[in-house]
C-alpha cells in the first residue's frame, strides 16, 4: 500500500498567514499540520509516499526532506496548477501503479490516526473507502447521501442544498479501480477534476464504496476559531517537558513544555501550553491552550488561547486572547500620547481592537 499526500493549493482561506507560508505548514502545538498526517501514514505501516506539491514545493520539501525523519520514503510529484483532487491522482498514476493507496489531504487534521481505517480497507478491499463526519455547514464540503442501511448512494461536491450533514473527510482509500473513474472525468463547475465525482462514478458502475463515520475532525476553513480549537485539542494531550531554562521567579502550572534553548524569566505559564525552542518569555503571563513557536519573544505581556508563529515578538501589551499571530510579527505598546492605535498590517489581515 502507498500513500498520496496532497500539499498543493494556494490556501486563500487562511490569508494572510498563507501569503508567506504553505497552508499545510501552519503549526498546531508547534508542529506543522502536514506532519501529523505524515506521522499517521507512517503509523499505519506505509512507507512509499508521494507528496503532490504546487507553488509552495520548495517550502514543503525543505520541511519534509526525503521523509526519513518520519520513517517514510517520499517522492515529490509536481502539480502544474490546482486542478482538483482527482487531477492529483491522475498525475500520480505512474507513481501509484496498480497498488492500493490512501489519499490524505495535507491540510486535514484527524484525531486518532488512520490505523483502524487502513486495516479495515486491507481486509475488505472495496473499490473506495471514505470517511464521513457530521458538520455544521456541509455546503463547504463533499456531501454523502446514505440509504437506510447506511450504504453510500450518492455524493455531491459543495452542494447548495446538501442532502445530509455528512461531509467527506480528506482521507480516502482506493484500489487501482479509481484510475478508470478518474480517466472518465470532466471538469466540474469550478473547473476541477473532483474526486467526489470519481467516487460517484464507481458507485454508478456498481463498484463497492464503503464509508465510516468519524469524530475529531478539523479542516482549515480560514476560520481562526477552528485552528485555535484544534490547537487546544492537541495541547490537551501534552506531557510536561522542560528542556529550556526557567528561573526561580517563574511559575509553571499544569502541563507545560519549554523546549530546548527557551528562556522563561519572571513569568507565569499556566498549561497546557508550549514555548518553542529558543523563545524568550520575560515578565509575562502565558495562559492555557497557547502555542508559542521557536524564536519568539514575549515580554511584559499576557497571552492566552492563541497560536504565535516563529520569531514573532510581543512586548508591553495587555491580554491577547484567541489570536493567531504570524511569522516575524511585532506587537508593541503605542506611545502614551496621542492615544491611538498604530497599525502596519499586511493584505488580508484581520484586527479586532478593544477600545
Ligand atoms: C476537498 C474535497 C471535499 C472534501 C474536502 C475535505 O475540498 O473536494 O469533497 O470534503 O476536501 O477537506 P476542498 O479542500 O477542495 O475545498
Amino acid at each position: 500500500m502507498k500513500a498520496l499526500v496532497l500539499a498543493g493549493g494556494a490556501g486563500t482561506r487562511l490569508r494572510p498567514i498563507t501569503h508567506t507560508s504553505a497552508k499545510q505548514l501552519v503549526p498546531v502545538a508547534n508542529k506543522p499540520v502536514l506532519f501529523y498526517g505524515l506521522e499517521a501514514v507512517a503509523a499505519a505501516g506505509i512507507r512509499e509516499t508521494g507528496i503532490v506539491v504546487g507553488d509552495t514545493q520548495a517550502e514543503i520539501e525543505a520541511a519534509v526532506g526525503d521523509g526519513s525523519a518520519f520513517g517514510l520514503q517520499v517522492t515529490y510529484l509536481r502539480q502544474s496548477a490546482p486542478l482538483g483532487l482527482a487531477h492529483a491522482v491522475a498525475i500520480a498514476r505512474d507513481f501509484l501503479g496498480e497498488d492500493d493507496f490512501v489519499m490524505y489531504l495535507g491540510d486535514n487534521f484527524i484525531v486518532g490516526g488512520i490505523n483502524g481505517l487502513v486495516d479495515r480497507f486491507a481486509h475488505d478491499r472495496p473499490a473506495a473507502q471514505i470517511m464521513l463526519t457530521p458538520v455544521a455547514d456541509p455546503r463547504q464540503f463533499g456531501v454523502a447521501e446514505l440509504d437506510s442501511t447506511g450504504r453510500v448512494i450518492g455524493l455531491e461536491e459543495k452542494p447548495r442544498q446538501p442532502k445530509s450533514d455528512l461531509a467527506l473527510v480528506g482521507v480516502y482509500l482506493f484500489t487501482a479501480a479509481i484510475h478508470e473513474a478518474v480517466a472518465e472525468l470532466k471538469p466540474s463547475g469550478r473547473g476541477e477534476l473532483e474526486i467526489t465525482d470519481a467516487i460517484q462514478w464507481l458507485i454508478d458502475a456498481g463498484q463497492r464504496v464503503e464509508s465510516t463515520l468519524v469524530t475529531g475532525y478539523w479542516k482549515d476553513t480560514g476560520n481562526v476559531t477552528d485552528m485555535l480549537e484544534v490547537n487546544r485539542l492537541v495541547l490537551e494531550s501534552l506531557d510536561t517537558r522542560v528542556e529550556g531554562t526557567v528561573d526561580a521567579e517563574s511559575e509553571l502550572i499544569g502541563r507545560v513544555v519549554v523546549e530546548e534553548g527557551a528562556v522563561v524569566e519572571r513569568s507565569r505559564i499556566v498549561g497546557p501550553a508550549i514555548v518553542g525552542a529558543g523563545a524568550r518569555v520575560c515578565g509575562s503571563y502565558i495562559g492555557p491552550f497557547t502555542s508559542i513557536a521557536g524564536g519568539c519573544s514575549i515580554s511584559h505581556s499576557e497571552i492566552e488561547y492563541s497560536i504565535v508563529l516563529p520569531r514573532a515578538s510581543i512586548s508591553g501589551v495587555g491580554r491577547i486572547e484567541a489570536s493567531l499571530i504570524g511569522h516575524d510579527v511585532e506587537v508593541t505598546r503605542a506611545p502614551a500620547t496621542p492615544r491611538a492605535h498604530r497599525l502596519v498590517l499586511g493584505d488580508h489581515s484581520k484586527v479586532q481592537i478593544s477600545c
